[in-house]
């Protein structure tokens, strides 16, 4: 069958709506830019795409001319969505144009796709490109307390992120293997729970040899750098910090925060942990609270994570201060000792005007549907019903989306194939559904070679579905895309045999 040429811009996630007329643009030196006021700061990041990655020299300039331009200017078209944008450059000048900031973004990345090498000139064809976003949450997960990863290989994964137009990035900083962002109230947080001895027989888990002692954390100085570089790009960095389970790291630098009170290590096997936070102590709400103050201090997104996720509740059993708690508050019993932690955190949260997210296992029916839920596995019928109270959901259900998972059991067509709304889900709900997350847990990543194997291209299938029209997707033609598009993810440092 002919495929019409449309189809083969390569483009990912592809656009809403593509016209593609004869012809093409040569972009050179010669070529300047032009922004409207509002777009002003635009002007040198598009500057920068073009010497860095196309090795193009251009002017920015205050004079409208008509040709041999870009233009980014402001578009009021009241059915273009906010985070929407229009390429036209079917004259001589390329416009980009949409009603926000970031709306631009988004189209200089799709001018930065179109791009593409022709007789030892960079060219462009004439497109006129109307294009938004089918969902608000288009997220990556990373996992840093597995394996600590660093600055570098995130900033490369955030401007990765950036042109994809994916603009959520969660970062699972702190879990029972390791502690890693400083807080500057709780030293120990990092002098210990950022460290752990080797784990089990060498290699034996982790695919490599690592040291006696592995660990590794950022500054806080570290994390306002990549926030402030999230922000460039329109990445919102959601921090998460486990409660109340997953936290040994945490409770081997301070042991009162558990029932038990006695010493333990920053575990060196995966799995989930009896030992984590004593729900009775007030202890225990008073350093998350402290900790929370200064994460709040040092992400201004929206949201704050608190996991939520594979609680075992053993030791809240036998401990006098858990059950002296759920006499107080009127509780059932240790059931009910999680939505208690949950509730308070969320008024904590909200009172600071965030909102608390969290696993599948938070929800329960005394949670509020102001906090935001991210279903991976389990607690399917409370979600359901949570979602037809009005709650929101971001997807990363696990046996569809979840990056650590071998191609064997999630194929880039089963990842492409995956929708986020679940089938059963009434119409009058589906926009309860906010989007999809891809999470990518690191046991068995320890380094940016694995990361990249494990991530690419799965990470471009998750990008199309929550950014295209369900009913634009097409799994052949994507994969007719992604060669293209894989050249230029190369060019950006991506390295991978992906076929
Ligand atoms: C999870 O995978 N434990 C959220
Ligand atoms: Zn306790």
């Amino acid at each position: 069958m002919n495929e019409s040429p449309r189809t083969l811009l390569p483009l990912i996630p592809k656009p809403v709506v593509v016209n593609q007329t004869v012809g093409l643009h040569t972009v050179d030196d010669d070529v300047e830019i032009f922004a409207e006021k509002q777009f002003d700061k635009m002007t040198k990041y598009l500057q920068e795409i073009f010497t860095e990655h196309f090795k193009i020299e251009t002017t920015i300039t205050n004079a409208r001319k008509s040709r041999q331009q870009i233009v980014l200017e402001r578009n009021d078209d009241p059915y273009l969505p906010e985070d929407g944008y229009v390429i036209n450059n079917v004259s001589n000048v390329i416009h980009i144009s949409s009603p926000t900031p970031q709306g631009i973004f988004y189209g200089i990345q799709t001018l930065r796709q179109l791009m593409s090498e022709k007789d030892g000139f960079w060219v462009l064809p004439k497109v006129i490109i109307r294009d938004y976003p089918r969902f608000s949450w288009r997220g990556f997960m990373l996992d840093e307390a597995r394996h600590f990863m660093g600055k570098e290989v995130v900033k490369r994964l955030l401007e990765i992120m950036a042109f994809l137009k994916l603009n959520k990035f969660h970062w699972h900083l702190v879990d029972d293997q390791g502690w890693r962002i400083e807080i500057k109230r709780y030293p120990k947080l990092v002098e210990i729970g950022s460290r752990r001895k080797v784990l089990g027989k060498r290699g034996e888990q982790s695919l490599e040899v690592e040291p006696e002692v592995y660990g590794g954390h950022y500054s806080q100085e570290d994390i306002q750098e990549i926030v402030a570089f999230g922000q460039e790009r329109f990445i919102d960095i959601i921090p998460e910090i486990e409660i109340p389970g997953h936290s040994s790291a945490a409770i081997a630098a301070y042991p009162k925060l558990s029932c038990k009170k006695t010493q333990s290590r920053v575990p060196i096997r995966w799995g989930i942990f009896k030992n984590i936070y004593c729900a009775g102590e007030k202890e225990t709400y008073t350093f998350l609270e402290n900790v929370l103050q200064e994460i709040m201090s040092l992400f201004p997104a929206k949201q704050v994570h608190i996991g939520g996720d594979e609680v075992l509740t053993a030791n809240w059993k036998n401990c006098p201060a858990c059950q002296k708690k759920i006499q107080e508050e009127g509780l059932e019993g240790v059931d009910d000792l999680q939505p208690f932690m949950t509730n308070y955190f969320a008024k904590f949260l909200k009172k600071n005007d965030r909102q608390l997210m969290g696993w599948s296992q938070i929800i329960h029916p005394k949670i509020p549907e102001d906090v935001l839920c991210q279903h991976w596995f389990g607690n399917k019928e409370e979600v359901m019903k949570f979602l037809r109270r009005g709650g929101k959901v971001v997807s990363s259900e696990m046996l569809s989306t979840y990056l650590d998972y071998p191609y064997t059991l999630i194929s880039l067509k089963k990842a492409y194939e995956f929708d986020p709304v679940p089938a059963k889900l009434e119409e009058e709900y589906v926009t309860n559904i906010l989007g999809i997350e891809a999470p990518l847990w690191t046991e068995r990543v320890p380094n940016q070679k694995r990361l990249y194997y494990q991530v690419f291209p799965r990470l471009l299938a998750y990008a199309e579905t929550a950014w295209t029209p369900e009913a634009q997707k097409n799994y052949k033609r994507f994969l007719k895309r992604l060669p293209a598009i894989m050249e230029k993810l190369e060019k950006l440092g991506v390295k991978v045999d992906y076929l």
